[in-house]
């Protein structure tokens, strides 16, 4: 398969930005698919870190990069971002990044209705990035955002605010908040609109010529199948769909081309954010994972929630995405345990289950079944060979592959880019 989409396989920050920098050297796109500066993708090239929020993890490697129409784009974080990852050596360009011209805007009215809810003393918390993701994703949906073409034609363009404005000061008032002139925001979209529309393009059609070039592309995903707005632990997830069949209706490409499909699993698991999560541990061996595991949010700084491997989880994912293999990451994180656990299947009102339950209230109920594994003393840090790992960390990694029903096509054993170990290689399977 000549094409390759990498998916979050549970909650974010799998370490999805690692791989796909990795994977970009064999690839000539890169193309994001959905979510926008909500995701955070950390990239370390000799010790150099990179923090990608919206630029697809294929710039570092110089790879054409795609926002695709599935993907919300903030012009101010975009720039923002572009400078940012200038100011660090790589050259981005309108020629090297492109964003698709049809691809619904955050504004800064996404921005403040999304923290109004989040900061409501009476309301449901879901712990958002503040990102305005949401908000401006159910503008997209009621047919009254602002796209990236809108920013070309002044006229249209107050048309499209003048709707957005009379729905979102009706619901400014209900909060007790100020209305937006709509004049000022005019003004100000069109005040970034030269340095923005440079960027804009038709992404299927390029996509479409670089796939009539036997070019390879990769997609990237942002967060994870328990984050998807269908799949996920519903209602604390994102606004978009970041299961693997995103990629296409996100870009504007065929089913048929997406190709293999690798999901990014963490060896452990993490959460940021609030809603449930079966295996997590509140106790002293949470806290040693995520101090380890130097496990606090790219974008928001926030600690992540730590807990053990859950198999069902993953198994489940690797359905909902048709998972052709996974990236295991971070196993170097669990060198050093005396014992670990992953999580077989789940017990609710004494009946086994094999399966996340639909329902909010089920999910925080379920007790975790766990299988006890001796762990390892020896060190897996930067392993580059399968030769090199302790074997208890290999029988690790083998009963996960049972569990989950889907072999591990690579393993990343540190945040260095080449400190992977190859199994199968996606671009070639
Ligand atoms: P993403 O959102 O899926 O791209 O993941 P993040 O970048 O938000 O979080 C993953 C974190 O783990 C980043 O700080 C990476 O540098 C780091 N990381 C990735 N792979 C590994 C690994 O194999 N071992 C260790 N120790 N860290 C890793
Ligand atoms: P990457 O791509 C982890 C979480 C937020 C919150 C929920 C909704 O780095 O893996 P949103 O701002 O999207 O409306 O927040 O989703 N969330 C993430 N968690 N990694 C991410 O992205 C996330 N993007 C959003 O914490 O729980
Ligand atoms: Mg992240």
């Amino acid at each position: 398969m000549a094409n390759v989409v990498v998916v979050g396989a549970q909650w974010g920050d799998e370490g999805k930005g690692k791989i796909v920098d990795w994977l970009s050297n064999r690839a000539d796109v890169v193309a994001r698919f959905q979510g926008g500066h909500n995701a955070g993708h950390t990239l370390v090239v000799g010790g150099t870190v990179y923090k990608l929020s919206l630029m697809p993890s294929g710039v570092v490697q110089g790879k054409l990069s795609l926002l695709g129409n599935g993907v919300v784009v903030d012009p101010w974080a975009f720039l923002d971002e572009v400078e940012r990852v200038r100011g660090q050596g790589v050259d981005v360009t309108p020629d090297l990044v492109k964003v698709a011209e049809t691809a619904a805007l955050i504004l800064p009215v996404h921005r403040d209705l999304d923290a109004l809810r989040e900061n409501r003393d009476d309301g449901m918390k879901i712990g958002t990035t503040r990102r305005g993701i949401g908000p401006a994703y159910e503008d997209k949906v009621g047919r009254r955002a602002v796209r990236v073409i809108d920013l070309a034609d002044e006229k249209g363009l107050r048309a499209r605010v003048a709707d957005l404005l009379h729905h979102h000061n009706a619901l400014r008032r209900g909060f007790g908040e100020t209305e937006y002139s709509a004049d000022e925001l005019v003004a100000a979209l069109l005040e970034i609109a030269p340095k923005i529309l440079p960027f804009a393009a038709p992404v299927w059609k390029l996509l479409d010529a670089a796939m009539a070039e036997d070019k390879k592309v990769l997609f990237e995903g942002a967060q994870g199948a328990f984050l998807d707005v269908d799949h996920g632990t519903y209602p604390f997830v994102t606004s978009s769909n970041t299961v693997s069949g995103q990629a296409a209706a996100g870009t504007g490409v065929g089913p048929g081309k997406v190709g293999y499909v690798l999901g990014i699993v963490k060896a452990y698991t993490t959460r940021v954010g609030e809603g449930p999560f079966p295996t997590e541990l509140t106790d002293e061996t949470g806290r040693r994972i995520g101090e380890k595991g130097h496990e606090f949010g790219t974008v928001t700084s926030r600690q992540r929630r730590c807990g053990w491997f859950d198999a069902v989880l993953v198994r489940q994912s690797a359905k909902i995405n048709g998972l052709n293999g996974i990236a295991l990451t971070k196993l170097d994180v669990l060198d050093g345990f005396e014992e670990l656990k992953v999580c077989t299947g789940y017990m609710l009102d004494g009946q086994p289950l094999d399966r996340l339950p639909a329902s909010t209230a089920d999910q925080a109920r379920i007790e975790p079944v766990y299988e006890t594994f001796e762990g390892w003393t020896g060190s897996t840090a930067g392993a580059r060979s399968w030769a090199d790992l302790p074997a208890e960390a290999v029988k690790y990694v083998r009963r996960i592959e049972e569990l989950i029903e889907t072999p591990v096509a690579l393993l990343s054993t540190s945040p260095e880019r080449d400190d992977v170990i190859l199994m199968q290689d996606p671009f070639k399977t």
